[in-house]
């Protein structure tokens, strides 16, 4: 096992996590960014690595339990360790829950907070053996307020509160912490999709 630490960012190829993944690399950790757009993670790959990150892009969609298991499986063949996960990656699909299809509904449930779980789950084990670890899960301000339009968004979000909390309590004793951070509006993509009125 090498003495540099290793950090995965889902989502990483853009915004917030981009924003994530460079900052370790400066901070000199290796980063993975895994993100479901492999074009953007290479960029952001590219960047880490000019920062002098030992970097790895990898196709990935959180929500495809496969996917993930392979995503660990490459990074412990590569770097033989998993320091931090950022489970980052996130979408929106806002509409007024009475005109919301069903897989509006769905498709963020499962990115945001399935996904959330499948990259913990897979992590986990990892980090019980190392009995050291860090999960950071990027929730969002609207899971505590709610927001109209966000019905799906926000379950999404409250939810990955109360599963970092319920987690943080299971593994503790292992030397895991767990935690959620709720960041409020931050211009990136996902803002950009919004109507003007609503940003
Ligand atoms: N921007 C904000 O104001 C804000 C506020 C609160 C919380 N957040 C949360 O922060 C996180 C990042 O948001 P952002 O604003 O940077 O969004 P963004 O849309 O700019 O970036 C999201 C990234 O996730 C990737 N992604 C989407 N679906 C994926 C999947 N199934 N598997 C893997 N990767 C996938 C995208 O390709 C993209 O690179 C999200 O979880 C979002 O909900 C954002």
């Amino acid at each position: 096992m090498s003495d540099r630490k290793l950090a995965i960012v889902t989502g990483g190829g853009q915004g917030i996590g981009r924003a994530i993944a460079l900052d370790f690399a400066e901070a000199g950790i290796d980063v993975v960014i895994a993100d479901i757009n492999l074009e953007a993670a290479e960029a952001a790959a590219a960047e880490a690595a000019a920062a002098g990150s030992v970097s790895l892009a990898f196709e990935l969609n959180v929500a495809n339990a496969d996917n993930v298991e392979a995503l660990v499986s490459k990074v412990m063949e590569k770097y033989g360790r998993i320091d931090y996960l950022i489970n980052n990656a996130g979408i929106t699909r806002d509409s007024l829950m009475m005109r919301m299809g069903d897989d509006a509904w769905q498709s963020v449930i499962d990115i945001n907070l399935t996904g959330t779980y499948l990259c913990a789950k897979a992590v986990i084990r990892v980090m019980m053996k190392q009995r050291d670890g860090r999960i950071v899960n990027i929730s969002s301000v609207v899971g505590a307020m709610g927001n109209a339009g966000q019905t799906n968004y926000a379950a999404s979000k409250a939810g990955v509160i109360g599963f970092t909390k319920s987690l943080a309590r299971e593994v503790a004793a292992r030397g895991i912490t767990v935690n959620a951070v709720a960041p409020g509006f931050i211009q990136t993509a996902m803002t950009d999709a919004l109507p003007d009125k609503a940003r």
